[in-house]
Parts: structure tokens; sequence; C-alpha cells
């Protein structure tokens, strides 16, 4: 087993230095592979919009407007590949499960389907840049925990402020500064119908709009609040809030995904603690578990079969992990 996941990882390092792998979500899912094919295989993601001059979002899981990620959030802005800039970055993002979880103020344990944090980064594998949007380390926006600021409202919002490296005006800037092409990262770490998952998505934005040193005072009637600012109330020195990258491969082995899309592949359930609400949680028969109706093992059955699952020993984790995203890597050099 130690052997084999060697060979796979340099199978995978090899692969992914030759061709970096295409695609907004880190690894994959297991044995549903629709959205897998969408968001890496047939992804357009080079910058020469030269598609009728839109830019190529097939890739993605959009339906009305809404990204679905490998996780519960659900993200309404920013549409993929927005030139951005102005005085911060704006995301929004349904927190609720589309609707089926409760959030703060309301009490959001549930024993099979909950968030339990979403962080996000401003990376770019180009620029080597990794800046902190919220990381859960203070109570002020954006650096504080998003499911408990705006209580009440199922769609979290943002406003992260363009920080020092990034001011400029179109693409001039590029190569002085810091301005280019980024993901917005986000981490989510959530329970899935009984079973702990942790994934990572990609959306792509450029920093190419006009953003100013000095943003406007008006940007302070936003809620929740741009931030982070410097001490005299300026841009943030990038510096400051900047992160080591973390290789390709780390960041495939550190994840741990569900079996398929939240929603789309796998509907969600809840327990709802017996309050009212979803009627007859646990104990619906599932296909692929033991069939002992326990919604509990139902989840962990699923899980087994994906790459990384919650309950395995790392060792073999990182083993699947490899060979699964090796066989992708593979799987598309095959049509290259
Ligand atoms: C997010 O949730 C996971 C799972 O409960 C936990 O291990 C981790 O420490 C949390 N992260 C933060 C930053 O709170
Ligand atoms: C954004 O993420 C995708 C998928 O992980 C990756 O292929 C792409 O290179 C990233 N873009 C930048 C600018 O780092
Ligand atoms: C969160 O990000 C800020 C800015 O990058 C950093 O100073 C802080 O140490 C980070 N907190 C954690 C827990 O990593
Ligand atoms: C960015 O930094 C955070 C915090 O250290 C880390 O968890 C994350 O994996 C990093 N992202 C990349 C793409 O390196
Ligand atoms: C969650 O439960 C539903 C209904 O029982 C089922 O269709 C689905 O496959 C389950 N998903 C997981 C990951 O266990």
């Amino acid at each position: 087993m130690i052997r084999l996941s060697s060979l796979f990882q340099t199978l995978l390092v090899v692969c992914s230095i030759w061709r970096g792998v295409e695609g907004q979500m880190i690894g994959q899912y297991d044995n549903r592979h629709r959205i897998w094919a969408r968001q890496n295989g047939n992804g357009n993601n080079n910058d020469n919009n030269n598609n009728n001059g839109q830019p190529d979002t097939s890739a993605f899981n959009i339906v009305n407007g809404r990204i679905f990620t490998p996780g519960l959030g659900i993200i309404l802005a920013p549409q993929p590949f927005t030139p951005m800039g102005g005085d911060f970055l704006h995301v929004a993002i349904d927190v609720s499960g589309d609707g089926k979880l409760k959030v703060p103020p309301q009490n959001r344990d549930d024993q099979l389907t909950q968030v339990f944090n979403f962080t996000m980064f401003l990376t770019s594998n180009t620029l080597q840049k990794n800046f902190t949007i919220s990381n859960i380390t203070t109570t002020t926006p954006p650096f504080a925990d998003i499911m408990n600021q705006e209580p009440g409202s199922t769609v979290k919002h943002v406003n992260f402020e363009w920080p020092d490296c990034l001011v400029g005006d179109g693409k001039e800037a590029i190569g002085e500064t810091a301005r280019g092409d980024y993901n917005i990262t986000i981490h989510q770490n959530f329970r899935l119908n009984g079973s702990d998952f942790y994934s990572i998505f990609n959306l792509p934005i450029s920093v190419t709009n006009s953003i100013e040193q000095f943003p406007g005072a008006n940007q302070l009637l936003t809620n929740p609040a741009p931030g982070p600012l410097s001490a005299n109330g300026g841009r943030m020195n990038c510096d400051m809030i900047s992160n080591p990258m973390m290789s390709f491969s780390a960041l495939v082995q550190s994840v741990n995904n569900p079996p398929g899309q939240p929603f789309q592949d796998i509907q969600i359930e809840t327990s709802g603690s017996g309050q009212g609400g979803q009627v007859g949680g646990p104990g619906q028969a599932n296909p692929s578990s033991n069939g002992n109706g326990n919604g509990n093992s139902n989840g962990q059955a699923d899980a087994q079969g994906q790459l990384g699952a919650a309950y395995k020993s790392a060792s073999i984790q990182y083993a699947d992990v490899a060979f699964t995203a090796a066989v992708a890597v593979l799987g598309i050099s095959v049509g290259w």
C-alpha cells in the first residue's frame, strides 16, 4: 500500500507538472462523475475568452446564476471569470443547504447534515499568492466566522477589502503589482448524511478593473463592513495577510470530498431534531448501504467508496486520493 501510494503520488506530481489539472474542484467525487467531468474535462480555464467573447463557464455547475460547489455552500456572486476591482471584493454564498438547514441564531447542530465552517482565500498559482479573505480568527468580518454574521440570513456576504498590492488600473499594472488572475478558494467543512467531509473549490476571477489606493468613505456604509483595513483605515499591506502556498498534491491529499454534489447528486437529509420540519430523516434504505436502515450508516457506507473517506486511516486515505487523482489526470491526458 505504501509503495503504491508513492508510485501514484509520483505519477500525480509528474502529471500535474506536465499539464495542470483543469477544473475548479480539488480532487474528485467517487463514482458519480457527472460533475467531475464537467468541472475538469470540458473546462476552458485559459484566459483567452475565445467563446464569442464570453468566458467558457461550462466547467461549472451553474443553475440560474447559483454556482454549486463540492459542499453545502452555493455561491451567488461573483460569477466565474468576472473582471473585478472597485473598493472591495464582494462574495455572496447561500449557507443554508438550499433552504434545508437552519442558520444562526437558530441551533444548526444536526446529526445528519450541517455546515461546520467556511474559510476563504484569494489565491493565484501563477502569481504564487495566497491572501486570507476569511479564516475564523477574529469577530470582525471578514476574518470572523461567516456563519455567525448577518444572523437569520441564509446568504452570507463577505466584503474583502483589496489589499494594497492590487491597486492599479486595467492590465497595465500587471507585472509590477500583484494584479492578475486569481481564484476565490473556498474551503468547506461539513457533514452530509451523517459523514464529515472537507472540500476545496476554486472560483476564478481576474483582478483587472480599477482599484484606487484610497477607497471612498462610502464603502463603510456597506454591511458587513469591508475589511481588513490597516491601522490608519487604508488598504492592508499584502504581506500582512499572506499565507504560504500549498502544493497542488498537498491540497489534493488534504481534501475529503463527498461522494457527489450535495443537492444535485445527493439528496440532503436532516434529522430535524424532533422539532418539526423534515419528516423521516434517518432510516431510508440506501441501495449502496448494508440495508440496516440506519441513517448514519447510510452515510458511512457511501462515504467509504470515495477518496479519503472520513473514517479511514491517514495512509490509506492518501493512497486513495493520490490514486484517484492520478487516474483522473491520466484520463485527461489521454484525450489531450
Ligand atoms: C472547521 O471545522 C472542522 C470540523 O469540525 C474543524 O476541525 C476545524 O477546526 C474548523 N476550523 C476552524 C477554523 O474553525
Ligand atoms: C484556479 O483554480 C483552477 C482549478 O484548481 C486552476 O486550474 C487555475 O490554474 C487556478 N487559477 C489561478 C490563477 O491560479
Ligand atoms: C488569519 O489570517 C490572518 C491574516 O492573514 C493571520 O494574521 C492570522 O494568523 C490567520 N489566523 C489563523 C488562525 O491562521
Ligand atoms: C492558503 O493558506 C491557507 C492558510 O494557511 C491554507 O489552508 C491553504 O491551503 C492555502 N491555499 C493554497 C492554494 O495554497
Ligand atoms: C443521503 O440520504 C439520501 C436519502 O436516504 C440518499 O438518497 C443519499 O444517497 C444519501 N447520501 C449519502 C452521502 O449517504
